[in-house]
């Protein structure tokens, strides 16, 4: 059984559809061993309390960043934290923080990277006017919105679309694009090689 963790500031979608795929099965052998915020009037809060799962504030207002990723990594470390989730985590790590989890922290963003990294992301792309748009999971490394590509999910931008509606329907493939990706880093069956991950014949782990 791996311990999951997730770092998230807000509503917490994301996070609800991991902890829903884990319930129903499709992520096997894995639990949310702690949920952290580093708001702590973030929905998700509550959500991750519903569900009977530990939740924690962690507020990073007024803190140094690395001084609040040592507080959030040493609670990480405190529930032996495997995996590490950031499910709209709406703050940058600091490289020290990276190197507790190497190759162990994932992220969610909202378009096909590497368009469109930063804030607003399906805002960007319906305004430059693409016709594709999506969802990327991919490692953290220290550069925003960068680290290897796990899972993409594609999403055509409709002639009625607004910037809403195309989030919406971003939202959803998020949801199913995230749990993917965890599966696929808890079987360990691949390698990264430069930016690419590739599949190996057999379970690494
Ligand atoms: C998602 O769009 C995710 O891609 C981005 O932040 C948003 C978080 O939404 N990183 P939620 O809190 O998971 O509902």
């Amino acid at each position: 059984m791996k311990n999951i963790g997730i770092l998230l500031s807000g509503r917490g979608s994301n996070f609800e559809a991991i902890a829903r795929n884990i319930a129903s099965g499709h992520v096997p052998d894995a639990r949310i061993a702690l949920v952290i915020s580093n708001k702590p009037d973030a929905g998700g809060l509550g959500t991750a309390r519903r569900l009977g799962l530990t939740a924690l504030a962690i507020p990073s207002r007024g803190k140094e960043r690395e001084q609040h990723d040592r507080e959030v990594a040493a609670a990480l470390k405190e529930h032996k934290v495997e995996l590490v989730c950031l499910a709209g985590y709406m703050r940058l790590l600091s490289p020290w923080f990276v190197k507790q989890f190497p190759q162990r922290i994932l992220n969610i963003h909202p378009s096909l990277l590497p368009s469109f990294p930063g804030l607003e992301a399906q805002q960007q792309a319906f305004a430059y006017g693409v016709k594709v748009a999506g969802c990327t999971v991919h490692f953290v490394d220290e550069e925003l919105d960068h680290g290897a590509i796990l899972v993409q999910k594609t999403v055509p931008v409709l002639d009625g679309d607004d910037e809403h509606s195309l989030a919406d329907r971003i939202l959803e493939q998020e949801h199913i694009a995230y749990s993917e990706a965890i599966r696929m880093v808890l079987e360990g069956n691949f390698e990264v090689a430069g930016r690419r991950l590739v599949r190996t014949l057999t379970a690494s782990k």
